[in-house]
């Protein structure tokens, strides 16, 4: 696939993933033949759209200068930072002098390995001409309810409901201003919701549901089923 215009990934990947209770962080366990930051990142970069993958490693991460691929000619490394939206700013700014502001970014979470390039060119070809920009999001099948303490509050409509998923796909230039004007601010737990801070609307895109975020210990035995089905 060719474009006019430049794409690049960018992979917050200085977390610890406490929930995994793990001896590291969850990026680096096993899964099949490669860690899952490696299958991550290769994903992304046999998409064959992005000029470069800016990565986000946290300063005290031994794992990271170990991987083959921290060294691979299109992986810029650049510093995490206490929360994710610090670490995505980082790696926007390690690429600063590269992107132009009309440049598309894509976000992705270095721990969704199971990310497909029918995803990321679906993303891309939906949103290319948008003015905003979106993320990929799965509608959600269970009805869900509005809790305080162990008890239901409220019992939401679920055709308003949407789970966010990445790439989170926003221009360059956009992407930094909304991130720095954040900065900070709690409630940023993805991209889209930096740029709804400024009144924006970004799209969402339907994404597969095997795009899973390795969160707890059962959900590696998840991604290798999935990295078993699937055939891209
Ligand atoms: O913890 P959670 O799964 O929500 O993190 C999503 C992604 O953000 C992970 O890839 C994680 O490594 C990254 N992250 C980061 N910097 C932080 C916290 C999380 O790059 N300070």
């Amino acid at each position: 696939m060719t474009y006019s215009i430049k794409f690049w990934a960018v992979v917050p990947a200085a977390g610890v993933g406490k929930r995994m209770n793990a001896d590291r962080p969850k990026q680096y366990l096993q899964l099949n033949d490669k860690t899952v930051i490696e299958h991550t990142l290769m994903r992304l970069l046999n998409a064959d759209v992005f000029t470069a993958v800016a990565v986000a490693i946290s300063e005290e991460d031994p794992y990271w200068p170990e991987l083959a691929i921290a060294t691979h000619e299109k992986v810029i490394t650049a510093a995490g930072g206490k929360e994710r939206a610090d670490s995505v700013l980082s790696a926007l700014k390690a690429i600063r002098t590269l992107a132009s502001d009309d440049d598309w970014v894509l976000v992705h979470d270095a721990a969704r390995p199971c990310i497909t390039a029918m995803d990321i060119i679906h993303l891309i070809e939906t949103l290319k001409n948008d003015e905003v920009g979106g993320i990929l999001a799965l509608s959600s099948h269970d009805t869900l309810k509005s809790v305080q303490g162990n008890c239901i509050v409220d019992t939401l409509d679920r055709s308003h409901i949407w789970r966010a998923l990445t790439p989170q796909m926003f221009r360059y230039g956009l992407l930094k201003t909304a991130l720095e004007e954040a900065e900070g601010n709690p409630a940023i737990t993805d991209e889209a919701s930096a740029l709804e801070l400024k009144g924006l609307q970004p799209k969402i895109v339907e994404g597969r549901p095997d795009n899973i975020k390795i969160t707890r210990p059962e959900d590696l035995a998840l991604a290798q089923f999935y990295m078993e089905h699937q055939n891209d």
